[in-house]
């Protein structure tokens, strides 16, 4: 078969008679693939960040194997490659600073190498935006599936979620409510099977705005990791990219404005993560749609939460998949015309056709939206003079009483400061003080980890003190809570206003106004200005590339020369 007759991107390397043909065929057929695997067919690259070190992935491996069945079974050629893959709960400083060089790794691996179509294999945190912004930069087919969840965790009759029941249980050792021994316990008991955190944490966040987006087959956001059906899945996945590789389907044609529209919807739906702002902003810029942090104010906090999951409620994912999952929830937002049906979705219908018959099998989960858990969900978008570029919070983890406050701050330079002092006796402290965290933003930490949702002082957990107003340029993970301001932009490294913060000013916040406000004059702040002076930054490797590149919290921390598509043109080849 001619290279012109097939219009693949393989038929560079695999098609004719020459001697790169040759090369590049005979290798590959040390792998034991028989002469009419080079027939022309779809070569299909799974990628795969499978990893002891990221066992929220441990199901990959056998996932890649049924999605391998069916890109065989549809007539394409099965080609399965590693991608550096980021496990969330060991990676220090944190994953985060590796999600763009991941992407990066991604979306070489496609372009150099003879693949017409991708099926990426994630599952926690990062490895799914890693994947797909390195992916929607390549612009071939692509289809995600998703490690899945763990199954629901049970430790002495009480349900237990990942993440959410850490914070929660170490607060009780901490306030001497429960013991040691019960807390040592209780980590065995957490994590049961391979699969991504239980409850809506940043990993199921990513996998339903994943399905919202249209870039998954329907209902791959909340199998449970373990469960046959999305083995079922896997292989349906391999199956349609396939037919997606004939028919041209590409990730331009899926990630548009209003699948963006749509995934900020139903990210209030269910209550995710705050993360999702970063992931869902870089991948936006990947696709070169426009995409602000207002969006997320403007579109999502009319859309109340109605999906009942930890942290912001009660149940877990494997509850969420039993009463009819992602479909369900969709199917409650377009009834309600609070979603776009026409986007189209990678098995190639739109989400409306694929979502408008799915049902609610259990309305405590998944509420009418009479009966929300929270009424405006989402993400708040807070401005002001302490975050010129923005701040957010996520109102349904934040205590009521809290939205609208002001207080004395209370500042940390940074969080080795916070942790030599948090617990100190002297610490001048009480439940109306602001903890004011500085320099853990995307260069000041680096990489902008999860700490925003720094625990009190020992003194006010003592008293039974549950909540304080925080605020900081960090993360928070999406199964934390709290009133926890995060994301502040700009960020205290590069000199934002938040660098300024001293004990004792005054802060305000109404997040009902969107504000957040630091009552110093602006004479004061100029003067304490001339007195800041940049952190040091460190003079090589990765980490130097990624403080000099990476973008700010509200742009989604990409890094600057990465934003756009760059398509999967043919390089020259070395024969
Ligand atoms: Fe991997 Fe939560 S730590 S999904
Ligand atoms: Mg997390």
């Amino acid at each position: 078969m001619t290279k012109e007759k097939q219009g693949l991107r393989s038929a560079e390397w695999f098609a004719g008679n020459g001697k790169g043909a040759f090369i590049h065929r005979s290798w590959m057929k040390n792998q034991g693939l028989a002469p009419h695997f080079f027939d022309g067919r779809p070569v299909i690259g799974i990628c795969n960040t499978w990893s002891e070190l990221t066992p929220c992935n441990g199901q990959l491996r056998d996932l890649a194997e049924q999605t391998r069945r069916g890109i065989i079974e549809a007539g394409g050629l099965p080609v399965e490659f590693p991608v550096m893959s980021l496990g969330e709960s060991n990676m220090r400083p944190t994953a985060m600073m590796f999600r763009n060089l991941a992407s990066m790794e991604v979306e070489e691996t496609i372009r150099a190498n003879p693949i017409d179509g991708v099926v990426l294999l994630a599952g926690c945190d990062k490895t799914t935006p890693a994947l797909v912004m390195g992916a929607a930069s390549c612009n071939v087919p692509t289809i995600l599936v998703s490690a899945g969840p763990m199954l629901s965790g049970s430790f002495k009759g009480r349900v237990i979620g990942s993440g959410t029941d850490v914070w929660r249980l170490s607060e009780e050792v901490r306030a001497g409510l429960i013991t040691e021994e019960e807390f040592l316990a209780a980590e065995s008991a957490m994590s049961r099977s391979p699969g991504t955190c239980n409850t809506m944490g940043t990993a199921s966040t990513m996998a339903c705005l994943s399905e919202a987006l249209g870039i998954t087959l329907p209902g791959n956001a909340a199998i449970p990791s373990v469960d046959a059906r999305r083995r079922v899945l896997a292989f349906m996945s391999g199956r349609r990219i396939v037919d997606m590789v004939h028919g041209g389907v590409v990730p331009s044609q899926i990630l548009v404005r209003k699948a963006f529209e749509n995934a900020i919807r139903i990210n209030a739906a269910i209550g995710g993560s705050t993360n999702a702002v970063l992931h869902l902003q870089a991948i936006a810029g990947r696709v070169g749609v426009s995409l602000n942090l207002d969006d997320w104010d403007r579109i999502g906090r009319r859309v109340p939460t109605i999906v009942d999951l930890m942290p912001s409620g009660r149940y877990l994912m494997e509850d969420f998949y039993n009463a009819g999952g992602l479909p369900a929830v969709i199917r409650r937002l377009l009834d309600a015309g609070q979603f776009e049906p026409d986007a189209l979705t990678v098995n190639g219908r739109t989400i409306g056709e694929n979502n408008s018959g799915a049902q609610v099998e259990n309305e405590e989960v998944i509420r009418p939206l009479d009966r929300p858990v929270t009424a405006h969900g989402g993400i708040a978008v807070l401005r002001g003079n302490l975050c010129p570029n923005g701040a957010v919070l996520k109102p349904s983890a934040a205590s009521e009483h809290l939205l609208r406050h002001s207080g004395r701050a209370v500042v940390f330079e940074d969080i080795d400061d916070y942790h030599a002092r948090i617990d100190s006796p002297d610490l001048d402290v009480d439940e109306s003080c602001v903890l004011v965290l500085k320099n853990c933003g995307p260069r000041g930490y680096p990489g902008m980890p999860e700490v925003g949702n720094m625990g009190l002082p020992r003194s006010l957990l003592e008293r039974g003190v549950t909540d304080m107003v925080r605020i900081s340029d960090a993360r928070m993970s999406g199964t934390a809570y709290g009133t926890v301001i995060l994301h502040v932009t700009p960020e205290a490294a590069i000199g934002g206003p938040l660098a300024l913060v001293r004990n004792g000013d005054r802060i305000e916040l109404d997040v009902t106004a969107n504000r957040l406000h630091l009552d110093v004059s602006e004479e004061e702040l100029s003067r304490r200005r001339s007195e800041w002076s940049a952190p040091p930054v460190p003079s090589g490797g990765y980490e130097r590339l990624f403080i000099d590149h990476v973008l700010q919290a509200d742009q989604g921390c990409d890094f600057a020369f990465l934003s756009g598509s760059r398509g999967a043109a043919i390089a020259r080849d070395y024969v």
